[in-house]
């Protein structure tokens, strides 16, 4: 394989994808629409190297996407659309339609393409595995809203309502709860079907939340590091939904780039997905001292009992399958957190970008206070 072609290429994910890309050797061409929120300007990020042939096009057109198809080994299709916004039908135009779109037109052109790599996410286990001490693994249902109103934060078994702990949830197991997770999950099922249907070997990565220098400072979507590095900068102490206790794992932007090129490379990945998380559980409390540590202020996330509807409670990916074809996360938590702080603390015109979000999302019911 030499030339691989990255759709989300000057993204947070396909921009580190690239660099590792050509440091490997390869030539690269990025496919990308350069949109808003991710991109305010539709121009080419400074970041993006000067080697990389980029064509500006939307993953949903027809024949942009084969123009930018001809010619390569191999894809990474990362390009998405992700938010807690409720414009529902945008996450399958996007998400599930540019999928079916990029196979289609590799059988209808029978391009020899080598192997298709492309994201999908954590969000596709919903709230993912807990344990009851009476009935073992549960895979509970979404919140409801009025649960949420209630602060009834943490999960009952659904068989004797006794609280369940939450652990790490391995491939097997899938419950999108919200369009995006839905999309991502209609995305692995088209392309490991259409890849192994019409022998284009495919490989499906469920990314934990990602972290690292580059991540969009504009989208509601680019979570704890940015919004709680943003709101500290600027002097103001962030807010923790529900009661802050939430645990998540974070997994950093290189890491992740390392576990892309592996499966690109390795055949025994072929038609399988797999978790890339960072392997460690942390509260979202937890999170905001160590950003608070690493920028030296006394602020702390306030808890203030609003919640955002459709958050899952926990999640934690289990990396086990990916371990076996010898990955392994390399950077830890404080170290993600403070590549992000010393990339955000250079950045021009750094604001409090999370305030007009928040507000949009209070306005169409996604934030929501408890009683
Ligand atoms: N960042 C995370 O924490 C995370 C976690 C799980 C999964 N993912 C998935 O990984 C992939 C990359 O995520 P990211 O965080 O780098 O996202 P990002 O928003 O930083 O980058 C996505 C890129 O895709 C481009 N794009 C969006 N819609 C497009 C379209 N219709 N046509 C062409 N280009 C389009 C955007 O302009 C952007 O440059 C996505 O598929 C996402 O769903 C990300």
């Amino acid at each position: 394989m030499e030339k691989v072609l990255v759709t989300g290429g000057a993204g947070f994910i396909g921009s580190h994808t690239v660099d590792l890309l050509l440091q490997r050797g390869y030539q690269v061409r990025v496919l990308d629409a350069l949109l808003p929120p991710v991109h305010p300007q539709p121009r080419c990020p400074a970041y993006l190297p000067a080697e990389v042939e980029l064509i500006m096009g939307d993953v949903r057109d027809k024949r942009i996407f084969t123009q930018a198809l001809k010619g390569v080994d191999a894809v990474f299709h990362l390009a998405a659309y992700q938010d807690y916004l409720p414009d529902f039908s945008r996450f399958f135009q996007i998400n599930s339609v540019g999928t079916a779109l990029l196979y289609e037109i590799i059988v209808e052109q029978r391009l020899p393409i080598q192997k298709v790599v492309f994201a999908s996410s954590q969000a596709v286990y919903g709230e993912g595995s807990y344990h009851c001490t009476y009935h073992g693994l549960q895979y509970p249902e979404l919140r409801s809203r009025e649960q949420l109103i209630r602060r009834e934060w943490e999960i009952a078994c659904p068989l004797c309502l006794n609280l369940m702990q939450p652990c790490p949830t391995a491939e097997n197991l899938v419950q999108p709860h919200n369009s995006y997770a839905i999309s991502k999950y209609s995305q692995e099922m088209i392309a490991l079907n259409l890849g192994q249907r019409y022998d284009i070997p495919t490989v499906g990565m469920r990314y934990s939340i990602t972290q690292g220098p580059r991540q969009s400072f504009s989208n509601a979507y680019s979570g704890i590091c940015r919004i709680f590095t943003t709101r500290m900068l600027a002097g103001k102490a962030p807010i923790a939904y529900e009661d802050g206790r939430q645990l998540r794992d974070y997994i950093y932007v290189e890491d992740v780039a390392r576990a892309n090129l592996l499966v690109l490379e390795d055949k025994r990945a072929n038609y399988q997905v797999f978790n890339v998380g960072g392997g460690e559980a942390v509260t979202v409390l937890e999170y905001g001292q160590l950003v608070a540590q690493t920028l030296g202020t006394h602020l702390q996330p306030i808890v203030a009992g609003e919640f955002r509807f459709g958050d899952t409670r926990h999640i934690i990916s289990d990396n086990a399958k990916l371990y076996r074809l010898g990955w392994q996360p390399q950077t830890t938590l404080p170290e993600i957190i403070q590549a992000y702080v010393t990339w955000a603390s250079e950045q021009p015109n750094l604001g409090d970008y999370y305030a007009p979000a928040e507000r949009y999302m209070k306005q169409v019911g996604t934030v929501c206070k408890a009683v």
